[in-house]
């Protein structure tokens, strides 16, 4: 089983990172070694909207996306973790996402869409906030429609979200009285159906 996360947040050791962290503990339960991307911390930059992916199926700028775009093509299960900025996911997340324009073209323009493998392919979104909100969430559903798009895009079939608001101060997840244990057990709900003792294949 392949597994796939994104990490959306510059801020090391901050409140994604942990959310992410517990997540995996889960996951890896079952799916052994898990690939973790950094995002902040590649090199990748904004798609052109150059239409080359429209003509090819294949995205022109060679930086580090041409092996993400490998690792997409090939796991079974994969998860975005982000901190909510102005609204929506983190630069570092969106370009990730837009990037993945090529996937958009192969799906839709030339009807190759990338198939899942024999665990199907689900994902999962991890969302923390600093806005303190009652009831609509305007930065989550925007962050929701974007990762949504994009788990479309490159065929994963169903999602779950983990979200949490009013959580700004470096850390400040870890005293939330949820937060740890049910990222722990969406991590663990994602892989559920790797056999026990789990293969990494
Ligand atoms: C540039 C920037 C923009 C932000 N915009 C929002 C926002 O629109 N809504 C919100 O709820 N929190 C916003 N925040 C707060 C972060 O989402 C919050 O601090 C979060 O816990 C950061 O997670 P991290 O520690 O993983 O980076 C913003 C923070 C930054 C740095």
């Amino acid at each position: 089983m392949n597994v796939i996360a994104f990490n959306g947040s510059p801020r090391r050791e901050g409140n994604t990172d942990i959310l992410l962290a517990e997540a995996l503990r889960g996951v890896k339960e079952r799916a052994g070694s898990v690939t973790v991307y950094q995002l902040s911390t590649l090199n990748l930059k904004p798609c052109l909207s150059c239409g080359h992916c429209d003509d090819t199926a294949r995205c022109i700028i060679k930086d580090d996306m041409q092996e993400i775009h490998e690792r997409i093509r090939s796991a079974d299960r994969i998860i975005v973790a982000s901190p909510i900025f102005f609204f929506g996911v983190s630069a570092q997340t969106k370009i990730m996402i837009d990037r993945c324009q090529s996937f958009w073209a192969e799906k839709y323009v030339h009807k190759k869409p990338v198939t899942p493998g024999p665990f199907g392919r689900k994902g999962l979104l991890l969302l923390v906030g600093g806005m303190k909100r009652n009831g609509k969430n305007v930065g989550f559903e925007c962050s929701e429609a974007s990762v949504r798009a994009f788990f479309r895009t490159v065929n994963v079939q169903e999602h779950a979200t983990v979200a949490f608001d009013n959580i700004d101060e470096k850390g400040a997840i870890i005293r939330h009285p949820t937060a740890l244990s049910d990222a722990y057990k969406a991590g663990k709900l994602l892989v559920a159906e790797i056999p026990e003792g789990g293969s990494n294949k």
